[in-house]
């Protein structure tokens, strides 16, 4: 930061205040977190002064003596810590990962099945305003309307009707374990490729806290900065026998140049990952949610499906009178960062949704528990309370403060 503070002040400024705000606020947007020192030494390192077109030992341009054993230790470490055969860690993030899956195993144009974007499914798995929903012909399962479960056998009814080639599970706002081996079978009966994105959940599948897509998927893709804590950047795994065709479409399909830097941060993450401290922090992460999700419940708000089974909890806002945008507002202004979500057969518009999206991956990074969960519910609870009182408002702020000050961030340096 020093050199930056001289060179320019602006930036350095800009920086600076950002990270007093990642110290000060309770960060609850389920797809943020906290990089370790470590991971944000690698990324912010000469590596990014480097062009390194191609893969380990099949490069385009010279001097890659120390390049290649960077990305073969990512590649190592994502193939130990997944059971995977193969992996490719260079897309960029995760919906160039996603695309490259499009392009590999479809080519421009095929038939795909993915989740809704309101019943939890991202962008990138079929939703018309992507590239998915443009260029391939997608079919949407969701969720049964009543328990707001995902509904296994409509999916199934669908796949037999239109016989998808790829069918995309994983979610962005579900708050509830995915059956990986029944979408399996599913896959299997109509002959589809099946993919798990488990962006959000990563971490999770590692732990144990949610069952591992493999041996049921061909193809697992995330991005790295999510429950991970790595780097911005995303990953395929899959088997060796379809990993040319993953490989050729990543590059030179889409991208050019892999970012070195983040390569070597997502090897730093992967290693952490490895560690049983890492096991321990997820499991922890899904004790918060469910503490978390009792708060609120204790509290009376409403959660789709109920409560959770991850990282996150989703409010239908609606219950309590208000919308996904005024209630992420409100909060804001006390110091409480998350987002304003579509829930399932939401009746309200994208830009202003009727659900608000809360998750623990980056309080568990500090260090808080199933306690400091309760009392963040409860504020919260004040914050809805108060909707329209900036000075009550800006009371339950200095006690956000007060709490952000007893669990230092990693990787925040005041
Ligand atoms: C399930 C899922 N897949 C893919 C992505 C896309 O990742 P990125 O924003 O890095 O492109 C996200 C991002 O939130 C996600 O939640």
């Amino acid at each position: 930061m020093n050199y930056l503070e001289a060179a320019d002040p602006q930036v350095a400024d800009l920086i600076q205040k950002e990270t007093q705000r990642q110290a000060l606020v309770l960060r609850m947007i389920p797809s943020e977190n906290y990089a370790s020192d470590a991971v944000l030494a690698a990324c912010g390192s000469i590596l990014a002064n480097k062009y390194s077109e191609g893969y380990p030992k099949a490069r385009y341009y010279q001097g890659q003596e120390f390049i290649d054993g960077v990305e073969s230790l990512a590649q190592e470490r994502a193939r130990d810590l997944f059971g995977a055969e193969h992996a490719n860690v260079q897309p960029y993030s995760g919906s160039p990962a996603n695309m490259a899956v499009y392009l590999g195993l479809l080519g421009k144009t095929g038939r795909v099945m993915g989740m809704d974007l309101a019943a939890g499914g991202h962008l990138t798995h079929g939703a018309k305003a992507s590239f998915s929903g443009t260029y391939y012909d997608v079919r949407h399962y969701g969720l049964q309307r009543d328990s707001g479960m995902i509904d296994y056998d409509a999916a199934r009814q669908l796949a037999l009707e239109f016989r998808p080639q790829m069918i995309f599970t994983g979610a962005s706002s579900f708050p509830r374990i995915i059956d990986f081996a029944a979408f399996g079978e599913i896959a299997r009966e109509v002959g589809a490729y099946l993919i798990a994105d488990i962006s959000h959940i990563s971490g999770l599948c590692i732990s144990g806290d949610h069952p591992h897509p493999f041996p049921h998927v061909d193809v697992i893709t995330f991005t790295t900065h999510k429950l991970l804590r790595g780097p911005r950047g995303g990953m395929i795994l899959c088997s060796q026998e379809l990993a040319p065709k993953i490989d050729k479409a990543v590059f030179p399909g889409l991208q050019g140049g892999p970012h070195d830097q983040t390569t070597a941060a997502i090897a730093v993450a992967l290693k952490e990952a490895a560690s049983p401290e890492y096991s321990q922090y997820c499991h922890q992460v899904v004790k918060n949610a469910a503490a978390l999700a009792q708060g609120l419940l204790d509290r009376d708000f409403t959660l789709v499906t109920g409560g959770t089974d991850n990282h996150l909890a989703l409010i239908d806002c609606g219950a309590n009178g208000l919308t996904g945008k005024v209630l992420a507002e409100a909060c804001e202004a006390a110091g409480i960062v998350a987002n304003a979500n579509k829930i399932p057969f939401d009746p309200r518009p994208a830009n202003d949704p009727s659900g608000f999206r809360l998750g623990t991956p980056a309080l568990t990074s500090r260090g808080m528990k199933e306690a400091e969960m309760d009392l963040i519910a409860g504020l919260v609870a004040q914050v809805a309370a108060n909707m329209n009182d900036a000075s009550a408002l800006a009371n339950i702020k200095e006690m956000v403060a007060d709490l952000c000050a007893g669990f230092p961030a990693p990787g925040i340096h005041l």
